[in-house]
């Protein structure tokens, strides 16, 4: 009799133990942000005009969803409304995640995938646009309303992003307000005596 209970005991505990285990393996890494796009996808951005724009939003919903062709379909694994529904993949509904990552940084993921993961290169099935299409749809689960400020480095609500020029004129100006005798003033004499120090 006690033996029996005993195994049943050390039965119970090895399901208590064999759960812990599992639920340890499907808890989500930490969340981390992204490496940086390698050079030859730092600099691809958004096209104009295509985020927010809901006529681009529906047509990277239908590729998302696998309506457009049947061999992509995001969905599979990131479920219809960004939760997933595979293992390993993210929630995309989480916009602080979401948003470590840029316009580029989410283009190279859907182009080349994920080495290690269930995350395919999708650059031989969907083309520039549609990756784009597809991004824009897929910002729409954890950053609805936003888009990626290129100048900035940062998602601000739609329609409010700084241009380049706006950028750099903010800071010298912010530069100019600083109390003078900054880096700047001291900087200048010394490369002023460089180029006269240079024709030898
Ligand atoms: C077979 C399952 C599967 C399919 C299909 C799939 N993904 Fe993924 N995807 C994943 C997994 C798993 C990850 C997480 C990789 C990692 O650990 O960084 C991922 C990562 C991503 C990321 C990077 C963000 C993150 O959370 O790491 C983006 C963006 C993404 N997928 C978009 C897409 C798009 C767009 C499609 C359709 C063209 C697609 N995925 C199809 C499984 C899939």
């Amino acid at each position: 009799m006690k033996s029996v209970m005993s195994r049943r005991m050390s039965s119970v505990l090895a399901l208590i133990v064999m759960g812990f285990a599992l639920s340890a393996c499907g808890e989500a890494k930490p969340l981390q942000p992204p490496p940086p796009a390698p050079p030859e996808y730092a600099d691809m951005h958004m096209p104009d005009g295509y985020w927010g724009n809901e006529e681009i939003i529906a047509q990277g919903k239908a590729i998302f969803i696998g309506a457009e062709n049947i061999d992509v379909n995001c969905a599979s694994c990131h479920g219809k409304d960004g939760k997933p529904v595979k293992a390993g993949a993210r929630d995309f509904r989480q916009g602080d995640h979401m948003a470590k990552f840029s316009d580029a940084q989410w283009f190279w993921r859907v182009s080349e995938g994920v080495k290690g993961t269930k995350m395919k290169a999708w650059k031989s099935k969907l083309s520039e646009e549609d990756r784009w299409k597809v991004i824009a749809f897929e910002s729409t689960f954890g950053l609805k309303g936003k888009e990626y400020s290129v100048a900035e480095k940062k998602w601000v609500p739609h329609g409010t992003a700084k241009t380049a020029e706006e950028v750099a004129a903010e800071e010298s100006a912010a530069k100019g307000s600083e109390p003078a005798g900054g880096e700047e003033a001291e900087e200048a004499p010394t490369e002023e005596a460089h180029t006269e120090h240079a024709p030898h």
